[in-house]
């Protein structure tokens, strides 16, 4: 497993509220994983595709923590509530096992969507990936997913049709 890239940590203000620190998701962050992921509305876990049904089981957010990043991604977005670092967003990439594209993934708790932290993320995100010469990045939205829809086509991914599933579309920025 690769070391943790704790280089890539920065902090910014949002347009509202406290300070937000961008920093790898580390194993340690399981605790504060499995609130973020429990404090999600149906809404926000439909959207970033994860189902009702997903079970937040300790292995479940362990495997969620645990990043090999030598291939992949995990930013999480924090802040500090009361003396407590609270996990308020998470962007993901994992690279395609041909290591021809990075596939994302990016979720911003609700109480603090809308105040530019879902753009910072993924900004970030695209500029790591592009660091390392991923070649591409793809997210497979739900087409009705208006939210997410502008903010990759402000980011200048195209929209494709996803291959198999009708109620997706696929984004799909080059990074060369
Ligand atoms: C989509 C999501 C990540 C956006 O994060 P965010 O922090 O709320 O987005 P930002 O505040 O950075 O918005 C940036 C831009 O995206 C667009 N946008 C984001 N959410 C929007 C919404 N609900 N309606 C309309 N436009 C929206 C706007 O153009 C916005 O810019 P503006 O606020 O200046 O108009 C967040 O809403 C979320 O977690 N949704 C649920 C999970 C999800 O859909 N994930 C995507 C699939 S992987």
């Amino acid at each position: 497993m690769a070391a943790i890239p704790l280089e890539l940590t920065e902090s910014f203000q949002p347009v509202i509220g406290a300070a937000v620190t961008l920093r790898p998701l580390q194993p340690g962050d399981v605790d504060i994983e499995t609130a973020f992921v429990e404090g999600l509305s149906a809404e926000t876990r439909a959207s970033r595709l994860l189902g009702g049904a997903v079970k937040v089981t300790r292995a479940y957010i362990e495997r969620l923590t645990r990043v090999d990043y030598t291939r992949d991604m995990a930013l999480a977005a924090t802040v500090m509530l009361e003396g407590h670092e609270t996990l308020i967003g998470v962007a993901r990439y994992a690279l395609d096992a041909d290591d021809a594209a990075c596939e994302f993934a990016l979720v911003v708790a609700d109480a603090w969507q809308r105040r530019g932290i879902g753009r910072r993320m993924l900004e970030k995100l695209i500029a790591i990936a592009r660091a390392r010469r991923v070649p591409a990045m793809y997210g497979d939205l739900l087409a009705a997913n208006r939210g997410i829809i502008l903010l990759v086509g402000r980011l200048g991914f195209k929209l494709t049709r996803h291959p198999a599933e009708p109620q997706l579309s696929r984004a799909v920025l080059d990074l060369a």
